[in-house]
């Protein structure tokens, strides 16, 4: 079992859908969060008084390893990536532009979160990555979106495997469709009508068992078992 008991999580994304309740939950198992998003008062609005926030855009290179030290500066146990967008639209929509902006937040900046996040945590440390179920099944009309979090998750099991023997655990959670409002707020595209998704609170909350329970691996069926 992991103690979250006075342990410093860092997550990123706390403004957002995901990241809110992951952070309320984080906290209510003992943590100490500090939150990261790019609006004072979204983050503000996640409701942990006297939390302490960073703000910055994962689209500056030099955003992700200034965030983490600067995380660090308390001690740092932990770090949750919550933070990215969406895209939809066909293959022929598909622009060079569009892929540069969706591989910067959902994939470069992710990678040198969790590069500079490996070169500060120490043993008993971890890192959770949220990719996502389409990582597993890449979905039409979401291929650029699905190629982000495919790369993203590559990345994350191949860090994962090399800080095992350093005792830092990188989790790779991959979440179907939950109700965060991500679909209607696409940087592209139109989403297509989609099942109902998972609530927030029950992804949160699965991602902090998972933390808890010392798990490796949060595969899509891992959400809905
Ligand atoms: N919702 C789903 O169905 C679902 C399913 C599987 C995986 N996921 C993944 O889970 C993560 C969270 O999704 P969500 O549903 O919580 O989305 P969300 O509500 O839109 O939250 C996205 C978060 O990412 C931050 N963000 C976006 N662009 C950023 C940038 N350039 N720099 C820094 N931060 C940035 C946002 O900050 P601001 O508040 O400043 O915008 C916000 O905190 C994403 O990676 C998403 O792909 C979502």
């Amino acid at each position: 079992m992991t103690d979250l008991n006075n342990r410093r999580v860092l997550v990123v994304g706390a403004s957002g859908g995901l990241g809110a309740p992951l952070a309320r939950a984080l906290a209510a198992a003992g943590a100490t969060v500090v939150l990261h998003g790019r609006d004072p008062d979204r983050l503000a609005a996640v409701g942990l008084d006297g939390a302490e926030i960073h703000t910055g855009d994962l689209r500056d290179p030099a955003v992700p390893a200034a965030l983490i030290a600067a995380a660090a500066e308390g001690g740092l146990d932990g770090v949750v990536i919550a933070s990215g967008v969406v895209a939809f639209g066909p293959v022929a929509d598909v622009t060079d532009d569009l892929v540069e902006e969706l591989m910067a937040v959902n994939f470069t900046g992710p990678r040198q979160l969790i590069r500079a996040a490996l070169g500060t945590l120490d043993a008993g440390g971890f890192v959770v990555s949220i990719s996502a179920i389409v990582a597993e099944m890449p979905t039409a009309g979401m291929s650029a979106y699905s190629a982000s979090k495919a790369a993203l998750s590559a990345f994350t099991v191949s860090a994962r495997i090399e800080a095992r023997r350093r005792r830092i655990r990188v989790i790779d959670a991959r979440p179907p469709h939950t109700e965060t409002g991500l679909a209607g707020r696409p940087i592209a595209g139109v989403a297509p009508h989609l099942a109902e998704g998972l609530a927030p609170e029950t992804v949160a909350a699965r991602i902090v068992r998972a933390v808890l329970d010392d798990e490796t691996e949060l595969p899509s069926a891992a959400f809905t078992s």
